[in-house]
């Protein structure tokens, strides 16, 4: 009797200092965007985000220009590419707001994907000097100057343009990691769901210079497009559902995950990889988001466990060898981003705009012009 009084006590307490936490939590996550302290010699545009909402949150601002710490690399940004991740950053959802901030968006800079120059280094950095060329991630790109660690830059191959390299580090490093996470093998059958947006136009290409015989599915519009790039075999989605047909497949690079676990292991070779890459890209709503990461979570582990079909779920990693292949397969001719549209700095709303219609053919680009002129 006397313990399950101290029990609840306890519970009690738990929940009033979990109640107390999110209320904290809440009231103290606001942003800097009151607080800018720039000085009027020291100022860059950059894209500011304030607020959770669609594109249209976002504004084109002065704001300070950073500094790089002794282990960063400030680089004079001549391309973006946005991604998926771009967008779930500024909506207004539930999960967006856990994870990035509860109230505001914690975090009021966005772009990761960055090509440019370096400008200057700090003291502990070995790899760079001013004048090179780079590729790679950081935060903040979308601006006239951003910072980067050594560890998520490579030099940009010379015969490669800022917008062209600018498309590779995300998507590029998460079909690489992906179709390792597959076990892809040359000759082997790989069939790409959702091949036509910036993850999915990469892993066709990359699938097929590793050899494999490539089948991607799209819409009707992009059939040439994902041919033009290497594709085997297209199915278009909007007249035949891939796991309804009698072909297997060793590997699904799966990027919309929109099919059962039953469905996909159907048109999985006996042992076959499905590779469980994304949600649909940047048009997924939250409900069918949510629907899919906890199927993928539950489902994914415990079928792989007592199966010879495996399902495969994977984070993609920064990885300076992954990009430095990354750079080598573009420079080789092996790898042509493909770019469905180049903005300006100041357009960016609108390119975020295009992105969430959720219907990007390749990549979006953010050309920064130099010398300041947006
Ligand atoms: N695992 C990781 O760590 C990681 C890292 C980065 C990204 N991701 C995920 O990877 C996914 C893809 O990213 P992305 O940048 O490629 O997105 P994206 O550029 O927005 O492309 C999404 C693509 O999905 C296609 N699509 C939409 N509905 C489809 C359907 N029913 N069947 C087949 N294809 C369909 C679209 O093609 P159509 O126009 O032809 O419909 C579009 O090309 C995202 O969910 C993203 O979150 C995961």
């Amino acid at each position: 009797m006397k313990l399950r009084r101290i029990l609840k006590w306890i519970a009690s307490i738990i929940l009033l200092a979990l109640i107390l936490w999110v209320l904290i939590a809440y009231w103290t996550s606001t942003n800097d965007c009151e607080r800018y302290s720039a000085v009027p010699n020291n100022l860059m545009k950059a894209i500011v985000h304030c607020e959770y909402g669609s594109p249209n949150v976002l504004k084109f601002e002065d704001v300070e220009k950073p500094v790089p710490n002794d282990n960063q690399i400030l680089i004079k940004v001549r391309a973006v590419s946005l991604n998926a991740f771009d967008v779930y950053v500024i909506r207004d959802t539930w999960l967006g707001r856990l994870i990035f901030g509860l109230r505001k968006p914690r975090d009021t800079r966005l772009g990761r994907d960055v090509a440019g120059i370096v400008e200057a280094v700090g003291k502990n950095v070995t790899q760079f000097k001013p004048g090179d060329e780079v590729f790679g991630i950081c935060r903040g790109a979308l601006a006239e100057y951003s910072c980067a660690f050594e560890r998520a830059l490579v030099m940009k191959p010379s015969n490669v343009s800022f917008d062209e390299a600018a498309c590779l580090p995300l998507a590029g490093l998460t079909a690489l990691q992906g179709l390792r996470e597959g076990k892809i093998q040359p000759g082997q059958k790989v069939l790409i769901n959702g091949a036509t947006g910036g993850v999915g136009t990469f892993a066709v290409q990359i699938a097929k210079s590793f050899g494999a015989e490539v089948t991607a599915v799209c819409s009707t519009r992009n059939v040439d497009l994902v041919r033009s790039i290497g594709a085997d075999h297209v199915i278009d989605y909007t007249k035949e559902d891939f796991t309804k047909n009698d072909q297997r497949y060793d590997v699904i690079f799966d990027n919309v995950c929109n099919h059962s676990f039953t469905e996909r292991r159907r048109v999985l070779t006996p042992k076959g990889i499905c590779v469980l890459a994304g949600m649909g890209g940047a048009g997924v709503k939250q409900g069918q988001a949510i629907r899919r990461i906890v199927g993928n979570l539950f489902t994914a582990r415990g079928l792989s466990s007592f199966t010879d079909q495996k399902f495969a779920q994977y984070m993609t990693k920064v990885s300076k060898p992954d990009l430095i292949m990354l750079g080598d397969l573009i420079q080789a001719g092996k790898l042509r981003p493909v770019i469905e549209r180049t903005y300006k700095l100041n357009d960016a709303p609108e390119a975020l705009r295009d992105l969430d219609g959720g219907h990007a053919r390749g990549k979006v680009v953010i050309t920064v012009k130099q010398d300041n002129k947006i």
